[in-house]
This record gives C-alpha cells, sequence and structure tokens, in this order.
C-alpha cells in the first residue's frame, strides 16, 4: 500500500510575505495524518519556509549534479539539506525546456540528490505533438530509461508523470489517460527495479485542482500529485490534501 504524496511547486513565485500560506497549508496537512504533504519552494525561501513549516517537508525545485565547484548560480545537493530540505524536484519540463536539461543531466541530479538523502521526484511527460502522434506511452517511457539512476540507496525516489500540454493550461488529462501512462510507469520500474519498482510513488501532474483531484486520486496506479498554481495558496492547495487523504 502506498501512501499518497501530494507536493506543491511553487515555481518562481513567493515570497516572504507569502510564507503565512506555508503555515496554514502545514496546518491542514497535519490534520490530514493518511497523506504525506511537501512543498518546493524557490531556493530562496527555503530556510524561512523551513523555520515557519512546523515539520512539514520543504523542498527544492532543481540541483546541480557535482558537490561543489565553479557553477556559478547553482545550489549543490548537501547546500540544499544544510539548509533543511528533504526533497527535490529534478527534470521538470520548464527545466529541461528553459534550460536544456536532457536526460542524462536529469539522471546525474537524481542521483546526486539521492546520495545526499534527498526524496527526489524526477519528472516526464510527453508534449502535446508527441501524444498527438501516438507516442505518449513511447516518450515517457525513454524519459524514464535515460533519467532515472540505476541504483540508489537511503533516500526515495519519486516518479511525477507531468504531460507538458497539461501544465499551467487548465487543461487536465483524463483520467483513462493518466491510468494508461501510470500503467506503463509501474511496469517500466518493476522491469527495472523489480520488487522496489513496485513500491515507488507515481504522481500526476498538470492543472490537478480542488475539483478534479479526487477523481485523479481514484485512478489506479496514481499516487498522489504535483501541483503548481494551486499549490500557491492554503485555500486551494488544503482541499487537493484533503481529496488525498480520502483517495
Ligand atoms: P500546474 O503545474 O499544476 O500549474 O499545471 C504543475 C507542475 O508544473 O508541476
Amino acid at each position: 500500500m502506498r501512501r499518497k504524496l501530494v507536493v506543491g511547486n511553487w515555481k518562481m513565485n513567493g515570497s516572504l510575505a507569502a510564507l503565512t500560506e506555508v503555515s496554514a497549508i502545514a496546518e491542514a496537512a497535519r490534520r490530514t495524518p493518511g497523506v504525506d504533504a511537501a512543498i518546493c519552494t524557490p531556493a530562496t525561501l527555503i530556510a524561512p519556509a523551513v523555520a515557519r513549516s512546523g515539520g512539514l517537508p520543504i523542498g527544492a525545485q532543481d540541483v546541480h549534479h557535482r558537490e561543489s565547484g565553479a557553477h556559478t548560480g547553482d545550489i549543490s545537493a548537501s547546500m540544499l539539506k544544510e539548509v533543511g530540505a528533504r526533497l527535490v524536484i529534478v527534470g521538470h519540463s520548464e527545466r529541461r525546456a528553459d534550460h536544456r536539461e536532457e536526460d542524462s543531466i536529469v539522471r546525474a541530479k537524481a542521483e546526486a540528490a539521492l546520495a545526499q538523502g534527498l526524496q527526489t521526484i524526477v519528472c516526464i511527460g510527453e508534449s502535446a505533438e508527441e501524444r498527438e502522434a501516438g507516442r505518449a506511452a513511447s516518450i515517457c517511457t525513454a524519459q524514464l530509461a535515460g533519467s532515472l539512476p540505476d541504483d540508489w540507496r537511503d533516500a526515495e525516489l519519486v516518479v511525477a508523470y507531468e504531460p507538458i500540454w497539461a501544465i499551467g493550461t487548465g487543461k487536465v488529462a483524463t483520467c483513462e489517460d493518466i491510468g494508461e501512462i501510470h500503467a506503463e510507469i509501474r511496469r517500466h520500474l518493476v522491469g527495472a527495479y523489480g520488487e522496489r519498482g513496485g513500491r515507488i510513488r507515481i504522481l500526476y501532474g498538470g492543472s490537478v485542482k480542488p475539483d478534479n483531484a479526487a477523481a485523479i486520486f481514484d485512478t489506479p496506479d496514481v499516487d498522489g500529485a504535483l501541483v503548481g498554481g494551486c499549490s500557491l495558496t492554503a485555500d486551494q492547495f488544503v482541499p487537493i490534501i484533503e481529496a488525498a487523504g480520502r483517495g
């Protein structure tokens, strides 16, 4: 039995003033004990969010694959850990597009994060053109093959399926489409990691909202959600966490 995991991705949003939302979300998450919740803030807000989160895990949205050195502007996994981050998102489609991150670099980042004990969410997902061409499943499995580590220890690996065309657009994939891809991801994980692959949580992401969350959480092999826009306020995020608690 995999517990539901609901992760907020604040992207490049938020401010010190917005951390009141973190406190409110943390309080609601404590009242929903069957669900794991977390928020990935911009890097500048991690430390102050940790101070306000009352134990709700706070994470980052990217990490460099090296430990230290001449990498201007980058942040390593041990640096994230030092300020209290407990998880990190790697390979988000916005990073793959904006920073030309390919599978091999996503894999290196995942390995670096897992080695530091950070819960690591590896994102994959097809574009609208790829879906229309009937290639959604093959694109996703190719991304998994290229982006996931061969082996890891001591930290949790999570996969997030986020169809690019559903992110921030209000267009959500149908539960049937989500279920098909999640089943394909599960097959890949079990093939790659055996019994351990059956325990990896698979999140759906892309326009998850209070009014569609319950149906998404009821879909087989959906173990939670990665939520962008609707994670910015407690008003929108708490109902999604509560829906996971009922799912
Ligand atoms: P969205 O973003 O919920 O705003 O669509 C999801 C994500 O990109 O993680």
